[in-house]
């Protein structure tokens, strides 16, 4: 099968190419605007010939429309992917979520796809209080600028079948976790910032729930969503992971060994979700997925990854990291977590 990737240079994108580079047979090609957040080291070590890479914006028409051409399917991961960059930034994430995906829907019809496979996120559902787990059948009630750009992209996704007949699929998927992750997002944060014995920012009281999953589990999903999903269908992609904000910063530290207090409450995220948790038993039940990895064998071995990868979050850390950083954290901001 001939696949275009875009955001394939991304935390799970480039996590994704690495399997299928690894696993299939299938002709990847990439396309990716290498944002703050792409990283063409995140796809070295894939032997030459397993894949192409293009340089592109993912709202640039004529680029996406070359790409798509001669494509069998498209599984679509570009995105600005950062909730509090979101607040900062609202209009970056319409432009490139919404926008861009509807220049790749159209491409992706022109040329004649046969599948396409839609990357969404559980926040797309909204927020839920102690109780109770999103399934397919929720309704979107997104509350982050993030989200509301990821539900708009998914309706468009759904517009693009019901009228034109395109085999969209969209998967929905929790929190990711692993290898290549950007450290912007909680978990890699943590780890960086004990394992440099920074402060680690906690917003609010850290009682906020996330479901959280391994990218690897995560990427064999969309991998099985995209060979044997019903078109038209949405998949929940979840792995039993809920975890409280600070369970999950205790066993970081724990996991990095140092032995200092380093949690450090700091003002809340305006419009914060409090809880997010996920039904996956379609997935499970019609797909035969499940995940590989549990919580604690999956944050041991990410603890292990930045250890044995300083070359890899050492160029991450650069100028515009760090000026995120001090607008994000203030006077938080330091070296690995800003
Ligand atoms: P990421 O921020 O690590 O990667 C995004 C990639 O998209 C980068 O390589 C970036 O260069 C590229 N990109 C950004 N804007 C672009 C543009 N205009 N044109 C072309 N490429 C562009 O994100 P991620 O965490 O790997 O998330 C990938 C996808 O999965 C996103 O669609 C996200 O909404 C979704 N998702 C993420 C999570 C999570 O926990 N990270 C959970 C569920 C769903
Ligand atoms: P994040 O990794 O940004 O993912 P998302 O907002 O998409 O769920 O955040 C995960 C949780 O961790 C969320 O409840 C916000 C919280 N958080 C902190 O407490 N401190 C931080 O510095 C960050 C980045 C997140």
């Amino acid at each position: 099968m001939k696949l275009l990737v875009t955001g394939g240079a991304g935390f799970i994108g480039s996590n994704f190419v690495r399997l299928l580079a690894s696993e299939s047979e299938h002709e990847l090609t990439v396309l990716d605007a290498l944002t703050y957040a792409g990283n063409l080291a995140n796809l070295e070590g894939i032997p030459a010939g397993r894949l192409r890479f293009v340089h592109a914006d993912i709202c640039d028409a004529a680029a996406v429309r070359a790409c798509c051409a001669g494509q069998d399917a498209v599984v679509h991961f570009a995105a600005e992917s950062h909730v509090d960059r979101s607040i900062l930034d609202p209009g970056a994430f319409v432009r490139t979520n919404v926008l861009g995906t509807q220049v790749l829907l159209t491409a992706a019809r022109g040329a004649g796809v046969e599948r396409y496979v839609q990357v969404s996120t559980d926040e797309v559902y909204g927020s839920l209080s102690s109780s109770g787990r999103f399934s397919e059948e929720s309704p979107l009630c997104p509350s982050s600028p993030y989200s509301a750009s990821k539900a708009g992209a998914d309706l468009l996704a759904q517009a693009a079948a019901h009228t034109f007949g395109l085999a969209v699929l969209i998967t929905r998927c929790g929190n990711n976790y692993g290898p290549y992750q950007f450290p912007e997002k909680l978990i890699p944060l943590t780890i960086l910032r004990a394992m440099r014995g920074e402060p680690i920012p906690v917003y609010g009281d850290g009682r906020n729930v996330r479901d959280w999953i391994h990218v690897e589990d995560h990427c064999r999903a969309i991998w099985r969503v995209l060979e044997a999903g019903a078109p038209g269908r949405v998949y929940n992609v979840g792995s039993d992971g809920e975890r409280p904000n600070l369970e999950i910063v205790r066993e970081i530290l724990r996991l990095v060994g140092t032995s200092r207090d380093l949690i450090t409450f700091v003002r809340d995220r305006p419009g914060h979700d409090f809880r997010y948790a996920l039904d996956s038993s379609r997935l499970r039940r019609e797909l035969g997925w499940s995940p590989r990895w549990t919580l604690g064998s999956g944050l041991a071995a990410t603890v292990r990854w930045y250890r044995e990868h300083p070359e890899w979050w050492g160029k991450v850390l650069s100028g515009e990291y760090l000026e995120y950083t001090r607008r994000q954290y203030g006077a938080l901001a330091g070296g690995a977590g800003g």
